[in-house]
């Protein structure tokens, strides 16, 4: 099962050539973001342009590395959503050219769907099976969520934030602390040495441990960002000579807000469904402080902790390729892909 992988939903161009849903033969990735870092953020109408120049050359170079012809390819799988649209159109308009000239059929895959299968890229993870519980964060820029997976094809939904995902959150402190765009890796290359409790900032949902959210969720494990972008706000109004004296100490406890947020939720999940293991991915998964609190949690309470591959955290092809490639293997197949869907949420199973 070869599939050429497709990545157009933000500011990345990606390609990708995958085998069987966990051999990656090539990875492409055109990132756009020094054309964005000038804004402090993406801008869409920048992106889809770079997206429709870029998007040829990406495409070709990953065949290239892969150093496999066009005929081998089984399909060619593109992300249709959620993302911005003027982005999404760009990459689902290109693969489906490209599966009319190849001949070949061209899948919809969901974006958060393929973060999921990048964990599987890592060639120590034991393939998805429907006997395994498993946990999932996916924290990106546009999303942070909480899954109970059993098999590919096959989510739960636990919690979700509120309000803004913890990548945007790390991205609006950033520009407010003047480190520049994107804030994660900014905020924790600037947070190194600092003191993460020089800060009290809100950790978000503190008190609503019994509540239930509007569509039902254990508001235990929803997530709110939006009190703690307020408080450096309001904290840099009242001081803003910290912002050069104690800039480090801000980012640390500002990033360990985030981080520690993330991390009870997850406590809560695990001790709620007894799930023996947890997968870690998107964007934010990246944050060495976030991967290393993950992974003294599992030790702690006796789970596995699988966290997704380095290279594979922010946006790419392979994860695309992964995604459906896997389902393809699972026998639950994908979808033809038509059109765009910038608000796709990540499919439902009800659970035992
Ligand atoms: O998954 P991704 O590439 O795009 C979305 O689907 O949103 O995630 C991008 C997000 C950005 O908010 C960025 O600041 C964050 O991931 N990020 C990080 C790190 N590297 C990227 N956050 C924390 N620590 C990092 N090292
Ligand atoms: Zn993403």
């Amino acid at each position: 099962m070869r599939v050429l992988g497709i990545e157009s939903s933000c500011d990345e161009t990606a390609a990708a050539v995958v085998d069987d849903g966990r051999r990656v033969l090539s990875s492409a990735v055109d990132s756009q973001i020094a054309r964005h870092r000038p804004y402090g953020g993406v801008v869409p109408e920048i992106a889809s342009r770079g997206h429709v120049e870029s998007f040829p050359r990406v495409v070709r170079e990953a065949m290239d590395r892969a150093g496999v012809p066009w005929e081998s390819l089984d399909a060619v799988a593109v992300t249709t959503g959620p993302g911005l649209a003027s982005s999404l159109i760009v990459g689902t308009a290109g693969a489906r050219a490209l599966g009319q000239a190849l001949g070949k059929p061209v899948w919809s895959v969901n974006h958060i769907e393929a973060h999921i299968a990048a964990v599987f890229l890592d060639p120590e993870m034991p393939p998805p099976d429907e006997a395994t519980d498993m946990l999932i964060l996916m924290v990106s820029g546009g999303h942070t969520c909480l899954f109970r997976m059993r098999g590919i094809g096959r989510y739960q939904l636990l919690g979700t934030t509120l309000d803004d995902a913890a990548g945007e959150c790390l991205d609006k402190g950033s520009k407010m602390l003047g480190l520049g765009y994107p804030g994660g890796p900014a905020i924790e290359k600037a947070a190194a040495g600092g003191n993460r409790k020089f800060a009290e900032f809100p950790r978000g949902m503190e008190h609503a441990k019994e509540e239930r959210s509007p569509e039902g969720l254990d508001m235990g494990m929803c997530f709110s960002f939006s009190g703690l972008k307020t408080a450096l706000l309001y904290r840099l109004k009242n001081h803003p000579e910290e912002k050069e004296t104690h800039l480090a100490d801000l980012a640390a406890s500002y990033e360990e807000a985030v981080v520690s947020s993330l991390a009870r939720r997850v406590e809560r999940a695990v001790e709620a469904t007894g799930a023996k293991k947890l997968l870690c991915a998107g964007g934010v998964a990246k944050n060495a402080s976030l991967r290393a609190r993950l992974a003294a949690m599992g030790e702690r309470h006796g789970f596995t902790v699988r966290l997704a591959p380095m290279a594979y955290c922010t946006d790419n092809a392979a994860m695309v390729a992964a995604a459906a490639g896997l389902r393809a293997l699972a026998g639950i197949g994908n979808p033809p892909a038509g059109e765009i869907d910038p608000t796709r949420e990540l499919e439902r199973t009800a659970f035992a």
